[in-house]
Formats: C-alpha cells, sequence, structure tokens
C-alpha cells in the first residue's frame, strides 16, 4: 500500500480547503446574481408561480442536454431512486414557489431575513417530527434566532402577510427537504449535481399543474406583453438570467454537499443569506431602520451560535 507522507496529507487538505472556498465562493455569487434577476422580474411581472416553474424546466433543459451532448455523465436510476426522491421533490417545489411568491411581495431582504432562521425550524422539526432531542445551548441559540426574526418583521417598513408566510413555509418545507434528501444522497450512487438535475425534473412536472392553475396562461401572455412593453425585449433576458442562475447556484450547492457535512452547509447557507441582504439592499435602495437591522443581525448572530452549539 501507499504510505502517505504528512506534506502530502497536508497538501491534500490544503487543496480540498481550496476546493470548498471555491464551490461557497461560487455558490454565493451565483445566488447574489439570482436573486438580483428574480426581484427584478418579480417587479415587473409578478407571476411566481410562473417564474418558479421557468428556473425549474431551465435547470432540467441544461441538464438533459448535458447528458445527451455527454458534457455530463448521466446517472444510472432506478425505481426506488425516483420513489425516495418524490417527497424531496414535493418539499423542493413547496419551499421554492413559497420563497418566489414571498419576494413578490416583499424586500428580498426581508425574505431572506426570514429565511435565515432556517435552523430554527430544523430543530423545532427534529424535535417535534422525529423526537430527536438536542443539549440546551442548541435550544438557547434559538431564542436569538426566533426573536431577531421577530423584531425584523414586527419593525420591517413594507410589512406584508403574504410576504411574511411565504417564508416562514418556505423554511418549514426546506427543513423536510433536507431531510429527505440526506435519506436519498445516502450511498451516493448518484453525484450531487445528478441528484440535483433529478430533482429538478421532478419539482417541474409537480409544479407545473398548479402553476396552471393557480396563474394560467391568459394572465401570462397579458403580463408579458405589459413587461416588454415597459421594459424592452430584452426582458427575456432578465427571465433568463433569473432561470440559469437559479439552476447553477442550486447545483454548485449539492455538489459543495458531496464534500461538506450539512452542518457546514447550513453554515455556508447563512453566510450567502449576508450576501444577499446587503447586496439586495443596496441595488434595491431598501429602507432599513436601525432597529430593523439589528433584529437581522440577532437573528444571523444566532445561527452562528446555533452552529456552535451543534458542533
Ligand atoms: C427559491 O426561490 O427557491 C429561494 O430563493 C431559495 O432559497 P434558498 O436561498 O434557501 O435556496
Amino acid at each position: 500500500a501507499k504510505i502517505e507522507l504528512p506534506d502530502q496529507i497536508a497538501q491534500a487538505a490544503a487543496a480540498q480547503k481550496l476546493k470548498i472556498s471555491i464551490y461557497f465562493a461560487t455558490w454565493w455569487a451565483l445566488n447574489v446574481v439570482f436573486n438580483i434577476y428574480n426581484k427584478k422580474v418579480l417587479n415587473a411581472y409578478p407571476f411566481p408561480w410562473l417564474t418558479s416553474t421557468l428556473s425549474l424546466a431551465m435547470g432540467s433543459l441544461i441538464m438533459l442536454v448535458s447528458w445527451t451532448l455527454r458534457i455530463a455523465e448521466a446517472p444510472k436510476t432506478d425505481l426506488e431512486f425516483w420513489k425516495t426522491l418524490f417527497p424531496v421533490a414535493v418539499a423542493h417545489s413547496i419551499g421554492h414557489v413559497a420563497a418566489t411568491v414571498s419576494m413578490s411581495k416583499v424586500a428580498v431582504s426581508f425574505t431572506h431575513i426570514i429565511k435565515s432562521g432556517e435552523p430554527a425550524f430544523s430543530v423545532l422539526v427534529s424535535k417535534f417530527f422525529l423526537g430527536e432531542t438536542f443539549p440546551m445551548p442548541v435550544y438557547l441559540s434559538l431564542v436569538p434566532i426566533i426573536g431577531g426574526c421577530a423584531l425584523a418583521a414586527v419593525t420591517e417598513l413594507n410589512f406584508n402577510m403574504i410576504g411574511f408566510m411565504g417564508a416562514m413555509i418556505s423554511n418549514l418545507a426546506f427543513v423536510f427537504r433536507n431531510i429527505f434528501s440526506k435519506k436519498g444522497m445516502k450511498g451516493k450512487s448518484v453525484s450531487g449535481m445528478n441528484y440535483y438535475a433529478c430533482l429538478s425534473i421532478m419539482s417541474l412536472l409537480i409544479l407545473t399543474p398548479f402553476a396552471i392553475a393557480v396563474e394560467g396562461p391568459q394572465l401570462w401572455v397579458a403580463g408579458w406583453e405589459r413587461a416588454v412593453s415597459q421594459i424592452g425585449p430584452h426582458f427575456i433576458w432578465w427571465v433568463a438570467a433569473q432561470s440559469v442562475f437559479y439552476h447553477l447556484y442550486n447545483q454548485v450547492s449539492y455538489m459543495s454537499l458531496d464534500e461538506i457535512s450539512p452542518l457546514t452547509f447550513s453554515i455556508g447557507n447563512t453566510m450567502k443569506r449576508i450576501s444577499v441582504i446587503v447586496s439586495s439592499i443596496i441595488i434595491f435602495r431598501t429602507p432599513v431602520q436601525p432597529v430593523n437591522a439589528l433584529g437581522a443581525a440577532i437573528a444571523v448572530l444566532g445561527t452562528f451560535l446555533y452552529s456552535q452549539a451543534k458542533q
């Protein structure tokens, strides 16, 4: 057997660290761009059910083409795989559409402040649905998370109930998605990239009939004409950008999940939200009161305390 020398081990560890840093930086950057285009589209074209369906459709298309052209190797799946994927796809569809509905009603920063409370949902779901118990510091870390989110919500200048509930439902749905997908990715016969591709395809099939029922082609066409007359023909590129970037940031996040623990992943996700909150406030000139910002900061700090307590 090959004996590894200590400096080779150190080199491998450094290379792994660099790889994860590149994944994280790419994930956050793609996510910031997605959030900006997504909001620009929703401002001119308030049809969140259609735009969330389009982002899944774009992801499915990109992956089907990549498999056909052999840019990526298609996964070998069986019926059992798709059966286990079904609950993940239901949760992914609900969480995705709920977040998009939320962002169509409130500032991007507000949706993400509420979404930074996801760890609190994770603990509550694990406790009440799975009967898991946690050490006291974990429960205590929920106090600043919930308190901070509540303070940010009550002081939000443009508070809207649908916007708030959408973000809360998205939190709940994504906690279930993460619990189910952890089970589905076990054994690792399918890579993170292909797992997310299959998830997009199945979620697209689930979401499409609901999008047609809730909004429907008539409203979509009329709204599209209005948006194009307001923005110009390049509006279509905004829609394309939000769809492509949605797929890419999720793909990179699932690829990084292959390399890191779920805990590191959730810390990365919270740091991602800080970059989205700050950049969207600057770009959309979102009005923030100091007490509102304090609420957001407490919630984010709570998430860090939570990750420390869980370690
Ligand atoms: C969506 O549209 O699915 C949300 O913006 C995703 O939220 P995330 O930041 O939790 O991926």
